[in-house]
C-alpha cells in the first residue's frame, strides 16, 4: 500500500488486527526486514510497516533526513490509518527514530521497543565516517555500501540466506536515499536526556554479538528509562530480528503480554 505523507509517497504494509505495532526499519534496509515479524505476529497484532523516506518503495527526496522529520512521517502515517496509539519498535536507525517519536509524539505510544540501537549522538569520527559512506554511495552506488556493511551487520555464524536478504534490500535502495539518511543520522541529537521522560513500558533488545551497538549501549538506554529492561538475544548480531526471529518474536509477545497490552 502507499499514501502521500508530508509531500512524499510512502509505501507501507498494514497486516493483522489487534494492538498496533509500528515496525521501524534499520539503515540501509527497508520495511521488508520485518517480514519474519509480520508473518508470525499478525495473529495477535496489527503490524504497520513503513518504508522510511529514501528506502524501499518510498520516495527519496533530497536530504538530509532528520530523525525528527522521520518521526513526523510516522505520526502522519498513523493519522492516515486512523491509529491513535501504537507500540513503536525500532531497530538501530529505527531506534533513533523511535526515540525522536517519543520526544515529539509520546502520547501516541502505548509501550516501546528499542532494538540494537544507542541513545548517544555521533562522535566527530563517526560523522566523518558517515560522510565518507554518503560519498561512496553517491559515486559507487548501493552495492558498494552493501559490500562494506553486511559483514558488520550480522553475527559471524549467521547464515547466507540472511546475508543475501540484506544485500537484496540494500542494492534496491537509491544512492540518494542512502546518502540522505547517513547525513540525517550524522546530525541527530543525543537522546539520553530525553529518555528519562519515557513513562511507558519499554523493552530494550540487543543481539549478544552486536558489534555496532553492543550491550553497553542497551544498558545505558535501560538505565535512563524507568519502566524498562534489557533482553539479550543469544547468537545474534546487529540485525537481531532477522538473525533470530523466533526468539525475537517470543520476547515481544512475552513483554506485551506481561504489560497487559494483549
Ligand atoms: C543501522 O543498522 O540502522 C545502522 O547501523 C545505524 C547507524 O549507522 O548508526
Amino acid at each position: 500500500m502507499e499514501t502521500k505523507i508530508n509531500d512524499i509517497r510512502m509505501r507501507y504494509e498494514d497486516e493483522g488486527s489487534g494492538p498496533a505495532l509500528l515496525l521501524i526499519h534499520a539503515f540501509p534496509l527497508a520495511g521488508a526486514m520485518w517480514r519474519p515479524q509480520v508473518e508470525s505476529l499478525h495473529d495477535q497484532f496489527r503490524l504497520i510497516v513503513p518504508d522510511l523516506r529514501g528506502f524501499g518503495g518510498s520516495d527519496a527526496p533530497p536530504g538530509p533526513y532528520t530523525m525528527d522529520q522521520q518521526a513526523d512521517d510516522l505520526a502522519a502515517l498513523l493519522d492516515h490509518l486512523g491509529v491513535e496509539q501504537a507500540i513503536p519498535c525500532g531497530l538501530s536507525m529505527g531506534g533513533y527514530i523511535a526515540m525522536a517519536f517519543m520526544r515529539r509524539h509520546s502520547a501516541r505510544a502505548r509501550a516501546l521497543i528499542l532494538a540494537d540501537t544507542r541513545a548517544g549522538a555521533d562522535s566527530a569520527e563517526a560523522r566523518a565516517g558517515r560522510e565518507a559512506n554518503a560519498v561512496l554511495a553517491e559515486t559507487q552506488g548501493a552495492a558498494a555500501i552493501a559490500d562494506k556493511m553486511i559483514p558488520g551487520l550480522v553475527a559471524p555464524g549467521t547464515g547466507q540466506n540472511v546475508r543475501d536478504a540484506l544485500r537484496d534490500m540494500i542494492v534496491a535502495n537509491s544512492p540518494q536515499g542512502i546518502a540522505a539518511a547517513l547525513r540525517g543520522m550524522a546530525i541527530r541529537p543525543d537522546s539520553t536526556a530525553s529518555l528519562s521522560a519515557i513513562s511507558v513500558p519499554t523493552l530494550v533488545i540487543v543481539g549478544e554479538q552486536d558489534g555496532l551497538t553492543p550491550q553497553i549501549e542497551a544498558n545505558q538506554i535501560s538505565t535512563a528509562i524507568a519502566r524498562s529492561h534489557v533482553a539479550v538475544l543469544p547468537n545474534a548480531g546487529h540485525i537481531s530480528s532477522m538473525e533470530s526471529p523466533v526468539v525475537f518474536n517470543g520476547m515481544l509477545r512475552v513483554f506485551l503480554d506481561e504489560n497487559g497490552i494483549v
